[in-house]
């Protein structure tokens, strides 16, 4: 057996301390500089996870996502396995991780998720008629409602009671699950009144709710003709053969609203934060919208995915060592591949705290430059489908609302436990709304056609005022 002597990248010169209260008290744009003017892959704090790299190069970055399944791990450290369940993309690596990738992707497919459409529409229709006008409000919660619904609807299939009874638990659920993610001290079960105790209690609700999905769908005479990923997920099998467990069912539903309700939501948030400040964008926007175009408003999601990443990095960890450029990282150290230090590099992506979603017309993000869903064979299962449904939201919004511009400073960034999210909310203001009719019933994804195949505070204020 060969061993590969330790080489370790310069330690950025800053203590620990320094880092991590700049990540506490200013948030990731206050830590982009911290980081100025390390190296593309230097040694430092990565915050709640002791030493490792950190990554801000994108040659580096695609040697990280491109390594052996069995030298880079994505789970070994990752707090998620006691919240999400053994069974959670989450928490498994190499060959059972790739098993369940395997199943979920095809439902996840660009071209299946055409007919969802319609639901994204009106989830949104059915927000957008209860928004106050000529006031500010927060979009946050109105966007986590659209895609709380969106994911019911059309991942786990619910309707009527099911889709009641999942509403009405599930966010303050996923909210309580999110902080214990990060305070494991607190994952005691010291009674029913406890955090753990409480959140266990949820989890036996959840676990139930989903068992009545489950043997519901395998009764379904119509089973094969049903679009939610639920219904496709119980016809799908192992290489094996063999179909997918209820436990496994579980923990993966689990996964995927935890990985795309707040996240999504709170781009969408951003989204809304943005534009008020850059009414010319709004403006042309809408043109575009009302000429049944989308090229502007896809690069205004993939901006806004850029400037404002929910998910500002993503974790890995060496599982034997592992040679990134001329060093070589040892086993379970903590690799950072730092996103928004990324997205904020001047010489990938001029003026980088300038708002400005021209840069992506007609342009392809880099698979190494632009990271907002991760990358390699971890990549956001996801993220077609959140990019469609953000542009059915924003699409709908446009066309409906008159959003009111405003010259209020950018909101700072605030980490909810899962995603970072605009701190007032994304305040909005509406002057007019059209007369919005909704007419469609809420049910599962039962629809035609599928299945048929803040820099550092000054910068952010003379963007807002740029
Ligand atoms: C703007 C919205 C979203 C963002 C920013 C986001 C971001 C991410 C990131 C950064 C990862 C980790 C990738 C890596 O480690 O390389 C991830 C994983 C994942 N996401 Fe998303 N996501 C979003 C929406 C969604 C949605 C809508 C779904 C499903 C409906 C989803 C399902 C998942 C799943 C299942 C994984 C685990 C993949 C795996 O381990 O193989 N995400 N997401």
């Amino acid at each position: 057996m060969t061993t590969t002597a330790t080489r370790l990248p310069p330690r950025l010169p800053i203590s620990q301390a320094a880092i991590t209260a700049r990540y506490v008290l200013g948030g990731p744009m206050a830590a982009l500089k911290v980081r100025a003017g390390g190296g593309p892959v230097v040694l430092t704090t990565i915050p709640g996870f002791g030493d490792g790299i950190s990554v801000t190069d994108p040659a580096f970055v695609k040697q990280v996502f491109t390594a052996p399944a069995d030298v880079v791990h994505g789970a070994d450290f990752a707090p998620l396995e006691r919240t999400l369940g053994k069974n959670s993309s989450f928490a498994l690596d190499e060959a059972p991780h790739l098993a369940q990738r395997r199943l979920l992707l095809p439902p996840f497919h660009g071209g299946r998720l055409a007919g969802y459409e319609a639901i994204f529409e009106e989830e949104t229709l059915r927000e957008i008629a209860t928004w106050p006008l000529e006031q500010d409000f927060r979009t946050l919660e109105p966007m986590m409602r659209i895609t709380l619904n969106a994911i019911l609807r059309t991942v786990f299939g619910a309707e009527d009671q099911e889709f009641d009874e999942l509403r009405t638990f599930l966010p303050s659920w996923v909210k309580l699950g999110s902080y214990l993610t990060s305070a494991p001290a607190l994952q005691k079960d010291l009674g029913p009144w406890s955090p753990w105790g409480k959140f266990l209690r949820m989890r036996r609700r959840f676990d139930a709710a989903i068992d009545r999905l489950i043997a519901d769908g395998r009764a379904d005479e119509r089973l094969a003709e049903r679009t939610d990923v639920l219904a496709l997920l119980l016809q799908a099998s192992y290489d094996d053969g063999s179909p997918m467990t209820n436990a496994q069912l579980k923990d993966q539903l689990l996964s995927i609203l935890v990985a795309g309700h707040e996240t999504t939501a709170a781009s969408l948030s951003w989204t809304v934060e943005r534009l008020r400040r850059h009414p010319e964008i709004v403006e042309r926007l809408r043109a575009e919208a009302e000429a049944g175009g989308s090229e502007l408003r896809e690069a205004t999601i993939r901006e806004v995915q850029r400037s404002r990443s929910v998910i500002t990095g993503t974790l890995r960890w060496a599982h034997q060592p592992f040679e990134l450029g001329d060093w070589v990282i040892p086993p379970r150290m903590t690799i950072y591949v730092d996103g928004v230090a990324i997205h904020h590099d001047p010489s990938i992506y001029p003026e980088p705290h300038r708002f400005n979603p021209d840069r992506f017309v007609g342009v392809k993000p880099d698979t190494y430059a632009w990271i907002p869903f991760g990358g390699g064979r971890r990549r956001c299962v996801g993220a077609a489908f959140a990019h469609m449904e953000m542009d059915v939201v924003l699409r709908t919004l446009l066309l409906n609302v008159d959003l009111v511009p405003t010259t209020e400073p950018s909101e700072r960034w605030r980490f909810r436990g899962v995603a970072f999210a605009p701190s007032k909310g994304g305040v909005a203001r509406v002057r007019s709304r059209a007369a919005v009719a909704l007419v469609a019933p809420r049910g599962r994804a039962a629809v035609p056609g599928v299945g048929d195949d803040q820099p550092p505070a000054g910068g952010d204020r003379q963007e807002a005022a740029a």
